[in-house]
Formats: structure tokens, C-alpha cells, sequence
């Protein structure tokens, strides 16, 4: 099986977690340039139409080659074959493929997606065991915890025997919010009960305040690896070793913009991302300041462009509105007959 994760493949990483809405390609390259050294994008939209484009022409997994052999492709599914269809199609611009298994949400459970499958340990094989057989780069599922210790590590067991690379492990049962406490011991009864490489999720808001905290977490939980969602949604500079930078920091800096927080804003730009999309980052970012005059003139930007002004980055939008304008040209030239 190739493993383009390299030689660590999920041993001892710091991994940005899937999150719908969040993990689109401007953060995932934010995070892999602050240090993380894997990044998820969730898709449980692809399925709808087996392509990477949406009927309506929204962009549902937009990728480059920097983040290749580091992006994990997660999926929503309830059906092997269908899962298979859809892997196949990504299986060479991506690192690995993941089934989500913890989703509780409508909208993936009424489907017998997500969480869903919890309950359904023969669907969950099946999925696996298809996707191991008929993929050539390593699966990966990611589940919440079961109500009982003995439940939860019996059905990771059955996991393990699909063939899968690793396991993720959100620390909550699916009826639990996002603000109850993690069961560090379960993904420790998890950890100790097998072979293959456990990562753990769901240490934000207990655990992880700063960088150092993704160590105490991983040992917390004896797992191999972390994943982080909500700290790295509120500050992406969570992954850098030197400490993460400070929300004083938030304002594009511009002899510096790769360590801005907000060059989620310039990279937004450079890969034309979707506004909407790009605000609601943004807004996550400024937590409490959301309500300031900043956060208000954020929310009226209709445009890209309005964003940038908002954070004096206008010539920097003018800057990469021409060069990709000229390589759109050069394009055009060396493409005609
Ligand atoms: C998530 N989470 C999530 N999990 C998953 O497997 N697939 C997904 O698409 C999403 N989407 C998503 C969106 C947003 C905005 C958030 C905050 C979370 C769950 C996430 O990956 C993680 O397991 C939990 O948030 C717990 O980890 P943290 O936040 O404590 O690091």
C-alpha cells in the first residue's frame, strides 16, 4: 500500500481535524505552514454527485500539490460501494481516505452516515474492508466513543481487523456536546488495546490552551497522534512549536503576512475562496471581537476584495488579482492551437 504520509504515517503527528466549513484548502495550507503536519477536509457533499464540483458549481474539494501528501480526504457514507466510487476518484490527489463516523448531526445520521453507523458495526466493516481492498492509499475512520469502556474498545478491535492505518478517536459519546469534558480514559483503553495508530480528538476546550498542551493531551490519552479542531478554528497559529501567536497579532502584518493569523485572508484570496466561506473563518477567528467596529465591517464584506480592505490588505488583493491574471494569460497562450 503506498503511504504518502511517509515513514511516520500516523505515528507522533499534530493533525488539523475535519471541520465542515472550516477545513477548506486556505486553512489547511495555514495550518501545514504553522507546523501541523496533517490536514482533513470533510466532504459529505461529494457523495451527492460523485464529483469534486457541485451541481450548482460550488467548489466541494478544491486541492493543490503542496498539501498532497498530507491531506486526508474524510467522507460521509452509509454504503460501501458508493464509498469506493467516491475514493477511487480522489485516491491520487490525496494522502489517505477517511470514513466519518462520529458525525451526530441530522443531516449525516438520517442516512445512516456519521454517528450513525456506531450502531452498526456490520456496516462499519463492510465500508472498511471495501474501501482497504479496492484503495491504494491508507484508510482511516474516525468515531466517537460508545456508552461503555468494554463496547467502545470491542468495536475499535473489529476496526482494526478491516486492515485500517489508524483510527481517530473523538473523546465523546454522540449525544455529548462539544462543551462536555474529554474521556481521556477511554482513548487510553483504546491506545492500550491496539496495534494500529490511535489519534486523539476532542481536547480543545479542556486541554489544549497552547502548543505545549498538544503534548500533555497525547499523553493524557497515551495516544500515538492529536488532532486539533476548535483551537485551531479560533487560532491556526496554535500548530506553531514557538507558541501560538496572540490575538493582538490577529491584524494582517504586512512584512510578515505568512505568520499573519488572518493570512487565512491572503491565502483565501490567492486560491479564491469562497467569500462566505472565507468571513465565516475569519469570524471564528475573531471570537469576541466579532462585535467590534472590525468585526462589523467584516460582516458587511460581500466581496473578497471588501474583506481585504477591512483588514488593509488592499494592495495585496491588487498584487495577486494580477499575477493570477497573468498566469490566467499565459495559460490561454500556451493552451490555443
Ligand atoms: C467538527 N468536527 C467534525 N468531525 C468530523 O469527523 N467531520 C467533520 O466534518 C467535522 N466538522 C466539524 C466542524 C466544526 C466547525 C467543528 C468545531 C468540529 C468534530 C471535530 O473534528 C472534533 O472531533 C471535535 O471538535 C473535538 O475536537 P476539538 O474541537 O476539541 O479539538
Amino acid at each position: 500500500m503506498a503511504n504518502s504520509l511517509g515513514k511516520m504515517g500516523f505515528h507522533n503527528q499534530i493533525i488539523l481535524a475535519p471541520m465542515v466549513r472550516v477545513g477548506t484548502l486556505p486553512m489547511r495550507l495555514l495550518a501545514l505552514d504553522y507546523g501541523a503536519n496533517i490536514v482533513f477536509v470533510s466532504s459529505v457533499d461529494v457523495l451527492e454527485t460523485v464529483d469534486f464540483v457541485a451541481p450548482d458549481d460550488r467548489v466541494m474539494f478544491r486541492t493543490c500539490t503542496k498539501e498532497k501528501e498530507r491531506v486526508v480526504f474524510q467522507m460521509g457514507t452509509a454504503d460501501p460501494e458508493r464509498a469506493l466510487t467516491v475514493a477511487l476518484l480522489v485516491e491520487n490527489d490525496v494522502a489517505a481516505i477517511d470514513v466519518n463516523m462520529g458525525c451526530p448531526k441530522e443531516y449525516s445520521t438520517k442516512g445512516g452516515m456519521g454517528s450513525a453507523l456506531l450502531s452498526n458495526p456490520d456496516k462499519i466493516e463492510a465500508i472498511l474492508t471495501t474501501l482497504v481492498r479496492g484503495v491504494s492509499k491508507p484508510v482511516t475512520c474516525k468515531i466517537r466513543i460508545l456508552p461503555t469502556m468494554e463496547e467502545t474498545v470491542s468495536l475499535v478491535k473489529r476496526i482494526e481487523k478491516t486492515g485500517v492505518a489508524a483510527i481517530a478517536v473523538h473523546g465523546r459519546m454522540k449525544e455529548e456536546r462539544p462543551r462536555h469534558p474529554v474521556h481521556c480514559d477511554y482513548i487510553r483503553a483504546i491506545s492500550e488495546s491496539v496495534s494500529i495508530p490511535v489519534v486523539a480528538s476532542g481536547g480543545s476546550l479542556d486541554i489544549i490552551k497552547t502548543n505545549d498542551d498538544i503534548e500533555t493531551f497525547r499523553e493524557e490519552t497515551g495516544a500515538s497522534s492529536v488532532m486539533l479542531a476548535r483551537a485551531a478554528m479560533w487560532n491556526p497559529s496554535i500548530f506553531r512549536s514557538q507558541g501560538a501567536l496572540s490575538v493582538d497579532e490577529l491584524q494582517y502584518i504586512k512584512e510578515l503576512p505568512q505568520y499573519s493569523i488572518l493570512c487565512v485572508c491572503p491565502q483565501a484570496v490567492r486560491y479564491d475562496n469562497n467569500t462566505f466561506n472565507t468571513k465565516y473563518c475569519l469570524c471564528q477567528m475573531l471570537r469576541d471581537r466579532v462585535e467590534s467596529p472590525m468585526g462589523k465591517r467584516l460582516h458587511a464584506a460581500q466581496t473578497n476584495e471588501e474583506i481585504c480592505e477591512v483588514f488593509g490588505m488592499t494592495d495585496y488583493y491588487q498584487m495577486t488579482q494580477a499575477e493570477l491574471e497573468a498566469r490566467r494569460w499565459v495559460l490561454q497562450a500556451t493552451s490555443s492551437p
